[in-house]
């Protein structure tokens, strides 16, 4: 029989998120309480940032800027706050009124944008991947630290999910025991849906529109994508890779891009602890929650659990499982072992049934010593229906909505972010050795970074 979830399991998952903190967020709606932002890069992904801003209390758009027109319209049309348009982002930074600036132009242009928008005084939020090219690491790292004042945060938005920060303090409890190895996996299947090669406008090329394809402007797979992940596993382990191999190929997407289509990664960490990495654009399965979700999701191994993880979008729940490992063989008063059911199977050839997974629950779902009788009843009852499947736990909040609160309070309070310089730089790092351990098929250490770009810094167009 595989294990029933018990009340105990219950209290044990409650327990840990006790310090499950969302940022506390203060209601303002009075205009001069709040931060006046302005947006550089409204394509895809800006003008979807803009619509998550449109209500925020805590800021307002003045000033949106690109340099595509259509998308320039589009991304002030989605904020519709009437902001100042700018098709040149430097004329942006020398707006007064802007406290701060949010940037999601393509990776390459991330560097330049962020440099100038720091020596112009204004606070950056910058999409992941934070930097493109090893000296970028360098200088980024230099600039922004004699300027610390200034609040930088990368929009590696898993940092500020409640399944997430829940995970990792499960972790921290030691409910998965000594946490080895994790894996994750991005698939898309390029050949039913690409969004990679988006359909050119009038007067755009390929390389400029749909410049993810290519290595002058993109890291590929493993920015565009990897990056998200590969932070998961630095967050979970607490710790950053050694080193990194990995194998990839132009095999199957034939369409002039020069980029991966597919990347298999493993990267190793001090104590011993792997991450191994999948993306491929041929298939998007994801063999993790039966089947209900497709594309990406994470997998965090312990001695004592696993805990299978993915992020919520606009349209989806986040999902977090937790499965506990076999219990150990029990010992007799006479000292002779007794082999639990599993176990003894295992002569036959059977590797026992699986364990029952349980679901990673929040603050309002944990019992705590002083609520009363019919809380604590309602409390348990909502984590029995949440085990048998018949509720799932939510976020109330999507965690992109949560990280640019969390920017804005940043910018009020002078407080630091949670996916933070060091993070955002840590990141890219693993992204640009990684594929350098790809290009090179060779074993990449992460001190190599050290002197990688050093005395070579060019100078953005
Ligand atoms: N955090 C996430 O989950 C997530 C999701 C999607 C994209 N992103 C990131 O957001 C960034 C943008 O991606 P996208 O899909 O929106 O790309 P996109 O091509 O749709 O949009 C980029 C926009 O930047 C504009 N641009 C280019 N150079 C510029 C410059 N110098 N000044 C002003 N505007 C400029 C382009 O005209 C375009 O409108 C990428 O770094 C990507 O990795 C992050």
């Amino acid at each position: 029989m595989p294990d029933t979830p018990t009340r105990r399991d219950f209290v044990k998952t409650a327990g840990v998120v006790a310090a499950s903190a969302a940022p506390a967020i203060q209601k303002v709606k009075a205009a001069n309480n709040q931060v006046q932002f302005g947006f550089i890069g409204t394509g895809s992904r800006g003008q979807y940032l803009l619509k998550h801003m449109k209500d925020a209390d805590l800021g307002r758009c003045v000033a949106v800027c690109d340099i595509f027109e259509p998308n320039l319209k589009k991304g002030a049309a989605a904020i519709g706050s009437n902001p100042k348009t700018f098709k040149d982002y430097r004329e942006l930074l020398s707006y007064k009124d802007v406290d701060c600036v949010l940037i999601a132009t393509p990776l390459f242009q991330h560097f330049p944008v962020t440099r100038d928008a720091l020596l112009a005084g204004k606070h950056v939020f910058c999409e992941k991947s934070l930097v493109f090219r090893p000296e970028e690491v360098h200088a980024l790292r230099a600039l922004a630290n004699e300027r610390s004042k200034q609040v930088l945060q990368v929009g590696l938005q898993r940092r500020y999910s409640k399944f997430y920060q829940t995970a990792r303090q499960m972790i921290d409890q030691g409910m998965l025991g000594q946490v080895t190895h994790a894996s994750a996996q991005w698939h898309r299947n390029t050949f039913s849906r690409d969004p990679w090669n988006r359909a050119l406008p009038p007067g755009l090329t390929d390389r400029q529109y749909n410049w993810r394809k290519y290595r002058e402007f993109s890291g590929g797979l493993t920015a565009e994508l990897a990056s998200h992940q590969i932070d998961i596993a630095d967050w979970m382990f607490g710790s950053h890779p050694e080193f990194v191999v990995g194998v990839g190929g132009t095999d199957y997407v034939k369409d002039g891009r020069d980029i991966y289509d597919n990347i298999q990664l493993i990267f190793k960490y001090p104590k011993g602890q792997k991450l191994t990495y999948t993306s491929i654009s041929t298939n998007e399965h994801l063999s993790m929650f039966g089947g209900s979700r497709n594309q990406f999701g994470e997998v965090i191994m312990g001695t004592e659990g696993t805990i299978e993880i993915t992020v919520g979008t606009d349209d989806e729940p986040a999902i977090g499982l937790w499965f506990r490992e076999p219990k150990k063989a029990e010992v007799t008063p006479a000292g002779a072992k007794k082999e639990p059911a599993a176990v003894a199977s295992a002569s036959l050839a059977s590797t026992g049934k699986g364990q029952r997974s349980l679901p990673i629950l929040f603050e309002r779902d944990q019992r705590n010593p002083n609520d009363s009788f019919l809380v604590k009843e309602l409390k348990f009852a909502r984590q029995w229906l949440y085990a048998k499947g018949v509720m799932v736990p939510e976020e109330d909040r999507n965690p992109v909505d949560v990280e640019l609160d969390h920017f804005l309070e940043c910018v009020r309070s002078g407080g630091r972010p949670k996916a933070d310089l060091e993070i955002g730089l840590a990141d890219s790092t693993a992204v640009m050795l990684a594929n350098l351990a790809m290009d090179e098929g060779r074993r990449v250490y992460f001190s190599e970074i050290d002197k990688l770009g050093r005395g070579q810094t060019k100078k953005p167009a």
